[in-house]
């Protein structure tokens, strides 16, 4: 239920402009970032792959940290590390398809902005001693918080590229749309990996919003520690990732942004926002019934492994054009829906239909795409939660979807 202190819920905006905003009740419309595609709007495939690439980096790296915090391997299917040739994987900026914000670090507090990403669970910033990779980024200075603390431990967290995030964790306070998290562990990086230079990454840093089974740090992520310091309304976040008007609820949900009541997936298992799908639908007929998915606000599209995927494009006579991607004739796209806690929320074909293959404009490539290295569930993206008003609820370890408003 929504209810109603004096602050029922906190309102983070997304690309904020370079001055603070007020901090409790902020909004600002967003501007729809152009998404994976080239100038002449023919899909940029060499973006999608290396996309798709970090993807599957990112996920093995959860499962990698599960192990180590768990003492047990993640519990599915040994996902099949793809081949990768060294430099077969182009370095190419997914950054506009990025949700980021901001929050404020240490004391007295700066500002900086971060990608929110469900599908992690580690805070992270560029620190003082990062190179030129870091140029432009608002770098967090350890030296300059009264309240920073040096953890005395590593941290490097590799990405698609082989190259890496990694510096020193520290504690520091960390503030959220006005909430405050005392003493969170954050990594400050001394390195970034290409992808992370400002022009390829334009947020500051990164912030994880999964399960503290998935810390790099084994530490607790920022919305965890605000839970249990108790200083939430309800211990859950909500966001609405869309063309306009985009947000980040922390402590509740924005009423104003959806219609119509929840329908809730239980979280099967809490390391990812991790969730069962009760089947994809092309044309209101299920294609594909009862796997499971993860709920990734850091993953553009929608990704599941190749046999699945092949299963769902041989009925819809899709067309692999390799690297994962798939192509149907565009002028006969299907109406795509997917099927969770009984409900059916559809995709609109502008967040299917990823763009043309080519200038020809006769097929179009599908935002469903396939790769072996993330195991046995669907990777649920923006590509999906644009669709939905979207409710990640620790309290009650579930994820509800609404209708947009
Ligand atoms: C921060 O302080 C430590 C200890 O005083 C010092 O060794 C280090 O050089 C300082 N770092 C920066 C970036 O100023
Ligand atoms: C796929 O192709 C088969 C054989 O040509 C045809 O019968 C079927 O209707 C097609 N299905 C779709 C979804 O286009
Ligand atoms: C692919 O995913 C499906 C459904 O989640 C699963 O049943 C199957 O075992 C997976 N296949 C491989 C090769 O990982």
């Amino acid at each position: 239920m929504y209810l109603k202190p004096i602050l029922p819920f906190v309102v983070l905006p997304f690309l904020v402009s370079a001055l603070p905003q007020p901090l409790r009740t902020a909004t600002i419309p967003l501007n729809k970032r152009s998404s994976l595609r080239n100038a002449d709007g023919t899909v940029d495939l060499d973006a999608v792959h290396a996309h798709i690439s970090r993807v599957e980096w990112k996920i093995q790296r959860g499962f990698e940290a599960y192990g180590e915090n768990a003492g047990v391997e993640f519990p599915q299917t040994r996902p099949q590390v793809a081949k990768r040739v060294s430099g077969s994987i182009p370095l190419i900026d997914d950054s506009n398809d990025r949700w980021y914000g901001s929050i404020l670090v240490g004391t007295l507090p700066s500002l900086y902005t971060v990608d929110f990403d469900t599908g992690s669970s580690d805070l992270f910033l560029p620190g003082p001693e990062c190179g030129s990779t870091c140029g432009g980024h608002t770098l967090y200075s350890p030296n300059a918080s009264s309240t920073s603390k040096d953890l005395g431990r590593t941290f490097s967290l590799s990405y698609g590229d082989g190259s890496t995030v990694s510096g020193e964790q520290y504690s520091d306070s960390v503030q959220i749309a006005g909430y405050t998290a005392t003493s969170q562990t954050l990594g400050v990086a001394n390195q970034y990996s290409s992808s992370f230079t400002k022009s390829q990454f334009p947020p500051d840093g990164l912030m994880g919003m999964a399960f503290p089974i998935l810390s790099v740090y084994g530490a607790n992520p920022v919305f965890q520690t605000l839970v249990s310091e108790g200083v939430l309304p309800e211990p859950v976040f909500a966001f609405k990732l869309a063309s306009s008007g985009s947000e980040l609820c922390i402590g509740g949900t924005n009423p104003s942004l959806y219609q119509g009541s929840f329908t809730y997936t239980p979280v099967t298992f809490a390391a990812y926002w991790q969730i069962n799908i009760d089947s994809l639908n092309a044309n209101n007929a299920q294609i594909i019934g009862g796997v499971s998915g993860i709920i990734d606000t850091g993953t553009t599209l929608i990704v599941a492994n190749t046999s699945n995927v092949n299963q769902f494009y041989s009925a819809l006579n899709g067309t692999d054009v390799g690297g994962g991607s798939y192509t149907l004739p565009c002028d006969s796209m299907p109406s795509i829906s997917i099927t969770l806690g009984g409900t059916s929320f559809t995709m609109s074909p502008d967040t299917f239909n990823i763009g043309a293959y080519d200038s020809t404009g006769e097929a179009c490539v599908g935002a469903v795409s396939a790769n072996d290295g993330i195991g046995d569930f669907w990777v649920l993206g923006d590509a999906f939660l644009r669709n939905v008003y979207t409710v990640f609820d620790v309290g009650n370890s579930r994820v509800g979807y609404a209708q947009l408003a």
